[in-house]
């Protein structure tokens, strides 16, 4: 099905692994061609950022990895995690049509306030250049998040809890592979991508006005959540009326 879309990468499908981002780093390293994508039904040892665990016992959701070989100097996929972000999102709507599906900065997919993926990008770098970056996404499709534990549970969700119908898993993975692949060549095909990401992120920002807090070197900052500037970080607006770029970390909703 992705040929017939037009796609270029090369699918290998697992029922388990430890990791898809692991395999794909294997086979990188063993001089596997790529672009490729690795997906898988289980993973005994998913991966989330910040050296999470990324629950992955579920054969109803989807665990994959795309991985690329672009010898780019880094600027050029300085946004490819948020633009991964944004395609994903319009392709996945069409699913779901009735609930809007949002991105909480940086990494996070959401749908009205629940968390249904999660990304995780992991590139390797050489004299300055990318020699290969791998594209993790983790995707509640049809599993019941009543199933994740108790601290994820409540800020859970799934295609399918929000769409209330099962969904076609294989052509949801065919689609989301496609969207990060173009989300790939938007960013390798034109050298500034920034004034197009800003309008493309507004839409589809989950935190947008809201009061956030974030923690940086230690300190707890909140601020109005304001967009991203050009460098992708996120903009605060302080009680003072300055401006802060969040470039790191995670952000919470405040209550
Ligand atoms: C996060 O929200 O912390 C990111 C989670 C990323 C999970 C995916 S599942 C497929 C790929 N393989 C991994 O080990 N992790 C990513």
């Amino acid at each position: 099905t992705l040929e017939g879309r037009g796609s270029k990468i090369g699918l290998r499908y697992f029922p388990v692994l430890d990791s898809t981002n692991s395999e794909a780093e294997r086979r990188i390293a063993s001089g596997e061609s790529s672009p490729f994508a690795i997906v898988s039904s289980c993973q005994t040892n998913g991966r989330g950022r910040l050296g999470r665990v990324w629950q992955s016992n579920s054969a109803d959701n989807l665990y994959l990895s795309v991985g690329f070989e672009p010898n780019i100097p880094p600027q050029q996929l300085q946004h490819f995690t948020l633009w991964a972000g944004i395609c994903i999102c319009r392709q996945l709507q069409g699913f779901v049509p009735k609930a809007p599906l949002k991105i909480k900065w940086p990494n996070d997919l959401h749908c009205m306030g629940r968390k249904f993926a999660g990304m995780l990008t992991e590139a390797k770098l050489d004299a300055d250049r990318i020699r290969s970056i791998i594209f993790g996404l983790g995707l509640n499709v049809n599993g019941n998040p009543n199933d994740f534990p108790d601290e994820v549970r409540p800020l859970a969700t799934s295609l399918h809890a929000i769409h209330g119908e099962t969904l076609p898993l294989n052509d949801v993975a065919a689609v989301v592979i496609c969207a990060i692949e173009e989300a790939y060549q938007t960013c390798i095909q034109e050298t500034d991508t920034t004034d197009k990401l800003s309008d493309a992120w507004e839409p589809l920002d989950a935190l947008a006005g809201q009061q956030v807090t974030a923690i940086q070197q230690g300190v707890e900052i909140t601020g109005i959540a304001s967009g991203i500037d050009e460098g992708g970080a996120l903009l605060l607006l302080m009680p003072d009326g300055s401006q802060k770029a969040i470039r790191a970390g995670d952000v919470t909703l405040k209550k």
